[in-house]
């Protein structure tokens, strides 16, 4: 079974590239990062891909989406990409991305789908006042965080917590839960039945 080309989208830190990328070079994921593609020139992960020799190409923001969104999928025809891994990725895709690479685009989102969907996700829970919270990888469909949930991890909400010390657990678990699930998909081992999503062994 051939290697999957993976494109990452970052827009920030790029610390879930970073562990991805990580189990990459233990050899825990069939898959190659072909190319790292972000919307801010000073997202935090180019450099780190600039370090592993890994391509960065920017597409600063512009409007209209449609047309930003051709642009990049006429880069990545050239580049025979199998998956798009969404990694804080904070622009929302346009439809013809989405029917482009259907069933093989992942996001991550930092709270438990279909709860707290959008921006702020760690603070929307935190403010509903939740005694539990998480992440979730999902399929990206045409809506906003509501494509078919394949994995989610549980972080309760602690007495003494504020925003950025439950957001900083909720990380620590993207980190473990994002290359587990990039690790099945290049595995080919999710299969999408209507809205759920199968793991197999
Ligand atoms: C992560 O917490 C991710 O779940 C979130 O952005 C952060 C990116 O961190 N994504 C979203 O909120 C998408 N709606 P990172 O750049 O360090 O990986």
């Amino acid at each position: 079974m051939a290697k999957k080309r993976i494109a990452v989208f970052i827009s920030g830190r790029g610390s879930n590239f970073m562990f991805i990328h990580g189990e990459i070079e233990k050899g825990n994921i069939h898959g190659e990062i072909v190319v790292l593609i972000s919307d801010n020139p000073d997202a935090g992960g180019l450099a780190y891909a600039g370090e592993k020799g890994i391509e960065c190409r920017v597409f600063p923001w512009q409007v209209p989406r449609d047309r930003y969104f051709q642009d990049l999928m006429d880069f990545l025809e050239g580049k025979d990409i199998d998956l798009i891994v969404l990694a804080g990725f904070m622009r929302v895709l346009s439809a013809n991305i989405i029917e482009r690479y259907a069933n093989r685009i992942l996001n991550i989102h930092p709270a438990l789908l279909p709860s707290f969907p959008g921006e702020e996700a760690q603070r929307q829970a935190f403010d509903h006042g939740v005694k539990f919270s998480g992440c979730t990888v999902h399929f990206v469909d045409g809506g906003v965080d509501t494509g078919p949930i394949i994995q989610q991890r549980v972080v309760p909400v602690l007495e003494d917590d504020d925003t950025e010390t439950l957001a900083a657990r909720i990380l620590e678990q993207e980190h473990q839960l994002f290359p587990e699930v990039v690790r099945a998909f290049c595995n080919n081992q999710l299969e999408v039945v209507g809205r759920r999503v199968h793991v197999r062994e």
